[in-house]
C-alpha cells in the first residue's frame, strides 16, 4: 500500500470509502470536512492506494496545539485484517509527531465499540473521559447515535 496526502481527484473515492465503512452521518458533510482539513496547515488526510491506483484506506488527522486527533479511519472491507489499518495509523502518527504533537486522541461512536480492540492492538488505551459538544453552526441534521 502506498500512503500519500489526499489530492482533489481522490475526494469522491474517499467519501465512497467512508460511506462504505459507515463513517458518514447526516450532520457531518464529508465534502466540507475534507475541505476544512485541507485548508488547515496542522491537519492532513492520508490515503492508501494499491496498483492500479485503487483507494483502500484513509484517515484524517490534525494537531490543535494541545492534542492530536484521528478521524475517519477506514480500510476497504475486502482489505481489512491485513495490517493496512495499523500501517495508515502509524503513518498519521509519524506525521503528527513531526508536527510536534505529544499525544493522540480519538473518538469511537458508542455503536462502534468493537473498534476499541483494533485501537488497543495498535497501542491505544481507553481514557476515563466524557466527550461533550456544542454546535457553533446550525447543523443540517441532528439525531445522534
Ligand atoms: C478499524 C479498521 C480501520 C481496522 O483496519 P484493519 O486494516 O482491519 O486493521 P489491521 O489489519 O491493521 O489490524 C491491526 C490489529 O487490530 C486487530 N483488529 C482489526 N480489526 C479488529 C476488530 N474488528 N476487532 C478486533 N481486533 C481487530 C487485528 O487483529 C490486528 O491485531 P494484531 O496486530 O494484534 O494481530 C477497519 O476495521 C475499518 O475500516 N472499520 C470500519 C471503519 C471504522 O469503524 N473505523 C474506526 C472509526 S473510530
Amino acid at each position: 500500500m502506498l500512503i500519500r496526502p489526499i489530492v482533489d481527484s481522490d475526494v469522491e473515492s474517499v467519501i465512497a470509502l467512508w460511506t462504505q465503512c459507515d463513517l458518514t452521518r447526516p450532520w457531518n458533510d464529508p465534502v466540507a470536512d475534507i475541505r476544512r482539513a485541507r485548508q488547515t496547515a496542522s491537519a492532513e488526510i492520508f490515503i492508501g492506494t494499491e496498483e492500479p491506483g485503487a483507494l483502500i484506506a484513509a484517515v484524517m488527522c490534525g494537531h490543535d496545539g494541545h492534542r492530536a486527533w484521528l478521524y475517519y479511519l477506514a480500510v476497504a472491507p475486502n482489505r481489512q485484517r491485513q495490517g493496512l489499518g495499523r500501517a495508515i495509523v502509524e503513518h498519521a502518527e509519524n506525521w503528527l509527531r513531526q508536527q510536534g504533537a505529544p499525544k493522540i486522541e480519538l473518538m469511537i461512536r458508542d455503536t462502534n465499540r468493537d473498534m476499541t480492540q483494533f485501537y488497543e492492538s495498535v497501542g491505544y488505551r481507553t481514557e476515563p473521559v466524557i466527550t461533550m459538544s456544542r454546535w457553533l453552526t446550525t447543523p443540517t441534521a441532528l439525531p445522534y447515535d
